[in-house]
């Protein structure tokens, strides 16, 4: 007896110390976070500096995510003063921040240092080491926003003054490469100064907040889940239209086109949120690996395939509310382009869970609305049991992502009153407006602190962009050989996307959107 009481209080005590342990280690993770870091920005007189970066940086130090010991370092090549920069942070600043505190605001401001790398390289050198001096243990992060053309120099650089720590982590913005051996290509030289669990390739989709709900709505709703297949699903549609043209972007643009600038990234990441299997766990690789079996088993396109799943098209002149929109080339001012501006497709995930379905993805600029859109189109009843047979609509999830976050179900109502089943589709809503009253933090204040954290589920591995440039140029090198055109679209119209549909399907909006689009049509 006596022993067996020894026995458990030893159990018991073991229990506690784990349990202490695990206590001790989760605050120590929690801190992780609060500890303070040093991030360089290259680029940081680009417009994604000012629009995103330092933003994303002013709401998680507001929120008290940033320790306030954090340190900018500011490279650019251009040569200015620290007050010079920071003069000019603020004035951007001023105009991307909602009535900014004012404290954090400075805080911001005093904890950036501008550094000028066009300097003689013993300079820069001692500059840059002179920043870092005394944070040997702290997590660095190099964010490139720069042209890819730059990763492997700024690399280079930092293994020379011996800047890359166990601690470092380099994040890269797209785009990464133009084509299959260009992202390799990219992907290779980072991949000779940085190991792959050091590297975060943004893709700013992925850290939307309505994106990551995409997983909780998956993998946390038993009834989604149970019917997302095949034997339930009609077809899935995506849609990311944009109502502006390229503004001053042109130059970058005309060199991209929509394949490239958006379904190589964006639109695939959805697809493959949406098209995955379930991770085992929620962790980086377990979560990539599935994200990586979708792209394996999308279905190239082929010389015979490419004309009648895909089309790409460009803006002419057009018109909206607004008044009159000029046509792509002259948004460019170069009359020759071949450049789409837009660009729909039909695909297929060849395997068990979506034999048969078809997913169509489009995305545009210069369309009616900006709205980005994940439409679950559900298969018939199969059998109509009501006496008046009048056409019952399938279910739909409409999953909008931005702006106005919604999730839509669609579902047949019966209709009140005497006089039979009659009945009528009505939407279930759910708006995020009226459940959340925070402010949805911008996608990069998310991704920026899973660099902090060091978690990168939300980054793109260099298999899955190896695998979704693959698929990408099945289109690029048909539409080459079988020479496809342009077809040219109103700017303000919905552009060409219907030719690829199959018989009896159609591109459909939420409920939401058309609303919106019947007011604006009444004048509203
Ligand atoms: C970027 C593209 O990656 O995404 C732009 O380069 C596009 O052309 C933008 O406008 C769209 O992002 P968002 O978050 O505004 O939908």
């Amino acid at each position: 007896m006596l022993i067996k009481l020894k026995l458990s209080n030893i159990y018991f005590s073991l229990l506690y110390i784990l349990q202490y342990v695990l206590y001790l280690s989760a605050m120590t993770l929690q801190k992780v976070s609060q500890e303070p870091f040093r991030i360089v920005i290259f680029g940081s007189d680009g417009d994604l500096s000012f629009r995103k970066i330092f933003p994303a940086l002013y709401y998680r130090l507001a929120d008290g995510q940033v320790n306030d010991g954090v340190e900018i370092l500011a490279a650019s090549r251009t040569d200015r003063t620290q007050e010079e920069y920071i003069e000019m942070l603020r004035e951007r600043l001023e105009k991307y921040l909602d009535s900014p505190d004012k404290k954090v605001f400075n805080k911001l401001l005093k904890s950036t240092t501008h550094l000028c790398i066009k300097k003689d390289e013993e300079q820069l050198k001692a500059d840059l080491m002179n920043w870092f001096e005394g944070s040997e243990e702290h997590v660095r992060i190099f964010y490139l926003a720069t042209p890819a053309s730059a990763f492997g120099t700024i690399s280079d650089m930092l293994l020379r003054y011996d800047l890359i720590t166990p601690v470092s982590r380099i994040v890269l913005e797209k785009p990464l490469g133009t084509d299959l051996k260009s992202s390799e290509d990219t992907n290779s030289t980072v991949a000779k100064y940085f190991d792959e669990d050091q590297i975060y390739r943004i893709d700013h989709y992925l850290g939307k907040e309505t994106v990551q709900n995409l997983m909780v709505l998956r993998f946390a709703n038993n009834l989604f889940e149970r019917t997302w297949n095949a034997q339930h699903i009609d077809n899935v549609q995506i849609t990311v239209a944009e109502s502006l043209g390229v503004g001053s972007r042109g130059g970058y643009y005309d060199q991209s086109g929509a394949l490239r600038d958006m379904v190589q990234n964006h639109l695939l990441q959805l697809l493959c949120l949406v098209g995955m299997d379930p991770p085992l766990i929620l962790n980086a690789d377990e979560v990539r690996d599935e994200k990586l079996k979708v792209l394996k088993a999308l279905r190239p396109f082929t010389k015979e395939t490419i004309k009648s799943d895909t089309i790409k098209g460009q803006y002419t002149r057009g018109s909206s509310a607004e008044g009159h929109l000029p046509s792509y080339l002259e948004d460019i001012e170069k009359y020759s382009s071949q450049t789409e501006t837009f660009v729909a497709l039909k695909t297929y995930i060849d395997n068990w869970r979506w034999e048969g379905v078809p997913f169509y993805l489009r995305t545009g600029k210069r369309l009616p609305h900006r709205y980005s859109e994940i439409i679950i189109n559900y298969k018939s009843v199969p059998h109509n049991i009501f006496p008046e047979k009048k056409n019952i609509e399938n279910n739909r999830l409409a999953i909008r992502l931005q702006p106005e976050e919604r999730i839509e179900l669609l579902q047949m109502v019966k209709i009140p009153g005497p006089g039979g089943y009659r009945y009528k589709p009505i939407s279930l809503e759910l708006d995020y407006a009226d459940h959340f009253d925070d402010r949805f933090p911008d996608a990069y204040e998310r991704l920026l602190m899973d660099v902090v954290r060091g978690n990168q589920t939300l980054f793109m591995r260099r298999d899955e962009v190896k695998a979704s440039w693959a698929w990408i140029e099945t289109i690029l090198v048909n539409w080459k050989k079988q020479k496809m055109n342009n077809e040219l679209y109103e700017a303000g119209s919905w552009g060409p996307g219907n030719k690829i549909m199959n018989e009896g399907h159609h591109w459909v909006t939420s409920k939401h959107i058309e609303k919106i689009q019947k007011l604006k049509k009444d004048g509203n």
